[in-house]
């Protein structure tokens, strides 16, 4: 259901309502379990024909989140819904359902292929899972699909090995494309390519989604790529989102000490590169139920006692623009130059 009925405004395509998935770990059967708080309290929106960006350091929770919004990992509370409808985990008829709406790109094409079935069959594969092989208008635009990615039939007939990393992504890209999807979910899809493939594999992806009014969650670990893909951008920092925005405000004015960080870390990113950076410092820690306040407060320069006691809140700062620090929120820092309230704290 939509929601369009009855005078109601239609239900976002894809939303994520303060979502969370812990992990419990335990060492050794005696010692007690620790718990890894991989996402946490995590909310935002997609429409059709939209681009988020989901960035942030090597485990912040990028992949978890995604699988949380394929319903192939069980969340440990919140809501994922798909035009209103629930995504849960463990039903098999609602997933298959899902996956005509919601795909998935995965980093390594390999790991979505089988080696031992020709790549042309893979591709149409989910047509059959779904029973539409018998149907016309679906196996035509397969086609016009692998057509569009240049994967002729000579490339068709191969088994996956006998393609390279470009040819293989293509191939993954057309499988996920052939179920007409609402939303497609990419992660990292880039980073195994060489970068004249990359900006071959991104201009196919903005085709596509200009041809078919998809949208895109695309994860990321390369700001450059983020400006190519994406209108916004959702920053997530050991399991939580702390700076949402439009890309281009985030990157050209970013506000939460992380987010500075990581934008001064690539050269020429920002308009300006007078912005000021805040050095980061240590490594980040893991995101056990032992960490208590702002999870980025024993790295960050600005902390203040308060960051140390209490989570702060993903709060609006400007137009669709929403931080999480109790320092920022106080007074958002600008491009240039610190506010005193901050450049005391440092
Ligand atoms: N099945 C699992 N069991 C226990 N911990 C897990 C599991 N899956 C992920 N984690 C932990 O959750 C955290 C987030 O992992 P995730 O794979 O989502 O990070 P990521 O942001 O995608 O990282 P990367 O950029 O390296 O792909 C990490 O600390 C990871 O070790
Ligand atoms: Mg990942």
């Amino acid at each position: 259901m939509t929601g369009s009925c009855n005078g109601r405004p239609p239900a976002p395509l894809l939303e994520v309502v303060n979502l969370a998935c812990h992990f419990g770990q335990r060492r050794h059967p005696l010692a007690q379990r620790r718990i890894i708080r991989a996402v946490d309290d995590v909310t935002f929106t997609l429409e059709p024909g939209e681009s988020l960006a989901l960035v942030g350091e090597s485990g912040s929770g990028k992949t978890t989140v995604a699988r949380l919004v394929l319903g192939i990992l069980p969340r440990t509370s919140g809501d994922v819904r798909v035009r209103g409808e629930p995504v849960s985990f463990g039903d098999e008829t609602r997933r298959k359902a899902l996956s005509r709406s919601v795909q998935m790109i995965f980093q390594n094409p390999l790991d979505a292929l089988d080696p031992l079935v020709r790549v042309r069959n893979q591709i149409i594969e989910p047509l059959h899972i779904h029973g539409l092989n018998g149907s016309g208008g679906h196996m035509a635009r397969a086609s016009a699909i692998m057509a569009d990615l240049g994967l002729e039939s000579t490339l068709l007939s191969r088994y996956p090995h006998e393609l390279s990393g470009g040819q293989l992504q293509r191939v993954v890209i057309a499988r996920a494309l052939v179920l007409e999807p609402q939303i497609l979910v990419c992660d990292e899809p880039l980073s195994a390519l060489d970068v004249s493939i990359q900006a071959q594999t991104i201009d196919i992806l903005k085709r596509q989604q200009r041809a078919t009014g998809m949208a895109y969650l695309f994860i990321t670990h390369d700001l450059r790529v983020v400006r190519h893909m994406a209108e916004r951008i959702a920053v997530m920092y050991l399991g939580r989102l702390v700076e949402e925005g439009p890309v281009e405000t985030v990157l050209h004015a970013p506000q939460h000490p992380y987010t500075r960080a990581l934008v001064a870390s690539v050269p020429g990113l920002s308009r300006r590169d007078r912005t000021r950076s805040v050095p980061l410092s240590g490594e980040p820690p893991k995101a056990s139920s032992a960490l208590r306040g702002c999870r980025f407060h024993p790295r960050c320069p600005l902390a203040e006692p308060r960051c140390r006691a209490e989570v702060p809140e993903l709060l609006p700062i400007g137009e669709q623009h929403r931080v999480s620090c109790h320092v920022v929120c106080e007074g958002p820092m600008q491009s240039e130059t610190l506010p005193p309230h901050i450049a005391r704290g440092r």
